[in-house]
């Protein structure tokens, strides 16, 4: 089982849940040390293995894809590494946006590509979206373009592999509470009421979904009505969403800048969910 950005929270979170139910893992990310850390802390550490690559590099996933965990085929491709920046469109550097798009729909596109033909049948896709993957929100516009690009990918890709063996689903959390968020995305959420989960929940239903194979899981209410809401009558939400549009552009604007060279490299990148 390949599982992605699984250094850090909701990878972290999924990993602890899928080793306890005895999985053997391939841990990606990019901080060697946190992996190495988790690894050991997992049930039968002997059973998992890590690999560091950035994913925004194809250079860095052409090399994990040779790891040799890779050549016995794979049953379980989890494709959770993500980034995002909280603020306005304006006040975003093109790297910023390019760094988004490349690692939460580039990458995963091109990993699921190239693992294809090794996956073995029956197997698993499963895409860690985002409520931000059906809702349009102020002061995430291209981490919402990312994540609406994932929704269509999972849900195209999983007809047409329809009948194959593989199955591809798509998970979506709501607010949650890791480290990709600045804190003034948590405080954003404490003034507009909107509630937060913690990774271990998010792993616990992702982990349900993944047995299930769910192929479409929104967590959280009323994120879930939201969702459905927006497909239905978008203008009433553009409507509800107008009203936190001053309080959003607030924080959005005031999202401290990343700590040159240190630190978590997505540590200003922030998601919070309506
Ligand atoms: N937190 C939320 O509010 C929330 C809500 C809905 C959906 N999600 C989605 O859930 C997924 C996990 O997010 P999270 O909240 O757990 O984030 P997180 O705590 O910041 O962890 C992100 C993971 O992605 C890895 N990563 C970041 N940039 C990378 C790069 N360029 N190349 C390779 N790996 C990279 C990180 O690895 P290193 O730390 O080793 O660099 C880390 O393991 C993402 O797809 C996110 O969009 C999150």
């Amino acid at each position: 089982m390949l599982l992605t950005g699984a250094s850090g929270g909701i990878g972290e979170a999924l990993a602890q849940e899928l080793a306890a139910q005895g999985a053997h893992l391939l841990l990606h990310g990019r901080r060697a040390s946190a992996l190495e850390r988790l690894c050991k802390a997992l049930p039968h550490p002997e059973h998992h293995q890590i690999v560091i690559a950035d994913l925004g590099s194809s250079q860095e996933r052409a090399r994990l894809l040779q790891h040799p965990a890779l050549d016995e085929g794979l049953d379980v491709l989890i494709n959770n590494a993500g980034c995002n920046q909280f603020a306005w469109l304006e006040d975003q550097s093109a790297e910023q946006v390019e760094r988004q798009l490349l690692l939460n729909i580039e990458a995963p596109i091109q990993l699921t590509r190239a693992l294809l033909p090794r996956l073995r049948k029956p197997a698993v896709v499963m895409n860690i979206g985002s409520s931000f993957g059906a809702i349009g929100y102020a002061g995430y516009s291209v981490y919402c373009a990312s994540k609406f690009a994932l929704r269509g990918f999972s849900e195209a890709l999983g007809r047409e592999l329809e009948g194959t063996g593989i199955k591809v689903l798509h998970f979506a959390p709501r607010a949650t509470r890791t480290r990709l968020n600045p804190e003034a995305a948590y405080e954003m959420n404490a003034e507009l009421g909107t509630r937060t989960d913690s990774p271990q929940d998010v792993a616990e239903a992702a982990v349900i979904a993944l047995c299930n194979e769910t192929r479409r899981s929104w967590l959280g209410w009323p994120e879930k009505l939201f969702v459905r809401l927006n497909g239905l009558l978008p203008g009433l939400v553009d409507k509800a969403l107008a009203k936190q549009r001053v309080i959003i552009e607030r924080y959005a604007r005031h999202s401290p800048p990343p700590a040159a060279g240190k630190g978590h490299p997505t540590a200003v990148m922030t998601e919070k969910e309506p």
